[in-house]
């Protein structure tokens, strides 16, 4: 993990990233060298300009301060991204971020962008060919920021760290146990309640979602409740948080049909990951708010006894599913957590899902669909913070004729609503499990990547963190 520190002092010792409107030389450089540097940013479309200084690596970043914040956060993160690649590639191990605009929030996004991006998942490769990154300090040179920014900063980066590497990390390592045992780990440094239950307990539950997509593993699902309530909590009702903790996706009997399409599904606990370690980052920082996390996990496999087509399933809340597609299983699990949500009368539930590939149809990779019945301040709040943290929600319809595709004959509903609204019907399924302000967010474009995106990286991206430590920490 990459560290980020505040000083209030430039050093000119050191390798530097400038963000400015207009350069000016504060950094003991040569004539020679600044009128080369201001030569080249007069150019027609330079808006950076790299250079390796006597073994100094400077990065200058131009910026249209008139620009709209949420804009700049972003462009001033990727570049981010960028210089960390370039300190990387000339193995230095610190970079120094100064900041010669008043916009004070574009040297946390600098350090933001280089600290997401120095991330590896490399603990599998034998050493030798191990090539761990050489930068390790981040320092913001800032006087006008304060120490709990960067503390807060730190949290988040590293709660974001711990997400992509619970998704990364492939089901033979990381079952449901296993990711209820991370959870347990995280609530144990980060100081937050985590309560295990195991099959036997899931049974008692009558979580029979649950129990159905459990039926073709030989591993136990888990259930895993996270709560942290400080003494000086600023809301009555807490906060519900759910995560789709399915550890492998085979598809079930209904087994992905597709070439390839199994081969990321270790990410399908991206939801869980999200929700626990944004309960790390929330408690870690110790927000005044009171919020609980449920996580139901399990593999979707065929084995045994595995629910199949056309299978009734009673579920936790005593209705029935019709279960025609046994790849439709995240909704099997959430609606146990949903239903489980409703003892403790949330102000709202959210839930975090790699839920439909029809959401990733919709919109890509660029996004998180969101729906339901939350009200319109809880929303307008969510996808503020969307735009804040550059991890956006577009808003779907939620209207009652979506209702009637998941109508069954021989059931309370269908677990499937054919072709059309995919994403729609899996929030229009969940939402029948819930009787307080609801929230769904299906992150199944951004939770996994198969290349490269800037700051995002490759594999896990840990979205959904960033999202829900800034909607409580503006709260
Ligand atoms: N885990 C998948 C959704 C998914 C797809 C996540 C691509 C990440 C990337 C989910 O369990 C699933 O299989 N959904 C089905 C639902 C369908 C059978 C109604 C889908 O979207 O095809
Ligand atoms: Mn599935
Ligand atoms: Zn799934």
């Amino acid at each position: 993990m990459t560290e980020i520190f505040l000083k209030n002092k430039l050093s000119t010792q050191t390798n530097v990233l400038v963000i400015t409107a207009k350069f000016e030389n504060e950094f003991n450089l040569p004539d020679k060298v600044n009128d080369y540097i201001v030569s080249e940013l007069k150019k027609e479309g330079t808006k950076t300009l790299t250079y390796n200084y006597i073994g100094k690596y400077i990065s200058i970043l131009i910026v249209d301060t008139k620009k709209e914040q949420n804009v700049l956060l972003e462009l001033v993160r990727k570049h981010g991204a960028l210089v960390a690649d370039g300190i990387n590639t000339v193995k230095h191990s610190d970079i120094y971020i100064y900041n010669q605009t008043k916009l004070n929030y574009l040297s946390l996004a600098a350090a933001e962008g280089i600290a997401l991006a120095n991330y590896q998942f490399i603990k599998h490769k034998p050493s030798q060919t191990k090539k761990a990154h050489t930068l390790k300090t981040i320092v913001i040179a800032n006087s006008a920021i304060k120490e709990t920014e960067i503390n807060n900063l730190n949290i988040s980066c590293n709660a974001v760290i711990k997400a992509r590497n619970l998704v990364n990390e492939p089901v033979n390592i990381l079952n449901a146990t296993d990711l209820a045992l991370a959870f347990k780990t995280m609530g144990k440094e980060a100081n937050f309640k985590v309560e295990i239950f195991n099959k036997k307990k899931i049974t008692e539950l009558k979580m029979g979602g649950l129990l159905a997509v459990n039926a073709g593993s030989v591993d136990e699902p888990t259930f895993t409740v996270m709560e942290y309530k400080p003494a000086n909590a600023k809301n009555k009702k807490p906060y519900v948080l759910v995560g789709k903790g399915v550890v492998y996706d085979t598809g079930g009997l209904s087994l992905k049909p597709t070439l390839n399409s199994m081969d990321s599904m270790k990410c399908d606990m991206a939801g869980a990951a999200a929700v626990g370690c944004a309960m790390y980052a929330i408690a870690k920082a110790k927000l005044n708010v009171h919020v609980i996390a449920l996580v139901p996990a399990t593999d979707n496999r065929p084995n045994f006894n595995a629910f199949a087509p056309g299978d009734i399933i009673t579920m936790m809340d005593g209705s029935t599913v019709e279960m025609l597609n046994s790849d439709a299983e995240g909704r099997m699990i959430l609606a146990d957590a949903l239903h489980y949500a409703k003892q403790y009368k949330p102000e709202l539930t959210i839930d975090m899902a790699t839920l439909t590939g029809a959401a990733v149809a919709a919109i890509g990779n660029f996004g998180i669909v969101g729906m339901g019945t939350a009200s319109q301040k809880q929303k307008d709040s969510l996808h503020k913070s969307g735009f804040n943290v550059h991890e956006r929600i577009a808003e779907f319809p939620f209207w009652e004729e979506y209702d009637e595709l998941l109508k069954s004959d021989i059931a309370d509903q269908k677990n499937i609503g054919g072709p059309l609204g995919g994403a729609i019907t899996a929030g229009k399924f969940l939402v029948k499990f819930t009787n307080y302000p609801y929230y769904h967010l299906d992150i199944a474009g951004p939770a996994f990547l198969s290349a490269k995106d800037s700051y995002r990286g490759k594999g896990g991206t840990g979205y959904g963190v960033r999202l829900l430590f800034d909607f409580f920490k503006n709260m």
